[in-house]
């Protein structure tokens, strides 16, 4: 009897200990809340250009103004405004050496990029300050991790194989335009174009195909079109393939071998 209105006791105490401890957090919480800065106050100025734009302008001004005019206005006959196409497209075009276009064409061809990616971010950076448009998920490599390769053929030959082939190696459109060869494009390149739709290629906005969804193509032709590319194993490890795989495994198990012989030795 006497013990169980100990431990009762004991129980209201703990009990008692842990309302106090919730009440001083609950203080402590709304303490801060009211003396830490408020976030509206930190969200930065939309009207602000910030240094990358700024960066992106002067590279603008030398290399693009010439045929898309102040402020990527366009001008006719040289270039289209590139307002509202936004980083992803800018992005896509320089990184892949068609912008900025050496000459007039049927379409602009691939060449090596005269930017550094981080240049071509800047100059995305500052046509996406003159009028926003799609610019490129920050998980992009985390989507296709988890892509459905499965799916991803399903789509790939209702959306792009009357174009591009059922092997994604390319083929001639009317008027002197083609469609490229996918082979060697990176994730990048094609998840910039599905999202902006280069020249004759349609736009697959988001909801036409959602993130995940470009995301199960682009693991398609890179299965399909690099596969030979990538070594394989389980664990590609960065690409080197099943030999490297193999070496780490050797390597871990080598070390547990040896580790288990000292613990043994050390114990007779
Ligand atoms: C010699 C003229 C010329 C120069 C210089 C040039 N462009 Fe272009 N650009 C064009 C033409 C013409 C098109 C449309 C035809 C095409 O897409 O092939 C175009 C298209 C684009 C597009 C695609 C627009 C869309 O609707 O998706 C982007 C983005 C772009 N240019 C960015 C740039 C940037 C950035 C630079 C500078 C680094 C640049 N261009 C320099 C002529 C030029
Ligand atoms: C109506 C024809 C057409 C369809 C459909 C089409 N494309 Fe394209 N695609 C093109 C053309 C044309 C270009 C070249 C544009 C340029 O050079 O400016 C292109 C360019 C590309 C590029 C850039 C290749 C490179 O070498 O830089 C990629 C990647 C791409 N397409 C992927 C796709 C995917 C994925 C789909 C399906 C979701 C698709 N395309 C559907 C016509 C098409």
């Amino acid at each position: 009897m006497a013990a169980s209105a100990k431990r009762r006791r004991g129980w209201r105490k703990r009990l008692g200990a842990l309302a106090r401890f919730t009440g001083a957090l609950v203080i402590v919480g709304g303490l801060y809340s009211v003396f830490s800065p408020s976030l509206y106050a930190q969200e930065p100025d939309a009207n602000a250009i910030d240094s990358e734009a700024v960066k992106g302008q002067e590279l603008y001004d030398t290399s693009c103004i010439s045929c898309h005019g102040d402020d990527g206005e366009g001008i006719e006959g040289r270039g289209p405004s590139l307002i509202g196409v936004g980083s992803a497209a800018v992005e896509f075009q320089v990184n892949t050496g068609r912008m900025p276009m050496a000459a007039q064409g049927a379409q602009a061809p691939e060449t090596y990029p005269s930017f550094t990616e981080e240049e071509a971010e800047w100059l995305g950076a500052y046509i996406e300050y003159l009028g926003g448009g799609p610019s490129m998920p920050d998980d992009l490599e985390a989507l296709v991790e988890h892509a459905d390769v499965g799916e991803g053929g399903e789509l790939y030959r209702v959306n792009c194989s009357s174009c591009h082939g059922y092997a994604g190696g390319g083929g001639a459109l009317s008027s002197g335009a083609h469609a490229p060869s996918l082979e060697g494009v990176s994730d990048e390149e094609l998840y910039q174009a599905m999202l902006t739709g280069p020249q004759n290629m349609p736009v697959f906005a988001d909801n036409e195909l959602t993130p995940e969804q470009k995301a199960d193509i682009i693991a398609y032709v890179q299965y399909l079109v690099n596969d030979d590319k990538d070594p394989g194993g389980v664990f590609a490890l960065g690409r080197y393939g099943p030999s490297t795989e193999g070496l780490a495994i050797f390597l871990v198990g080598m070390t547990a071998l040896l580790l288990t012989t000292l613990w043994i030795a050390g114990k007779s």
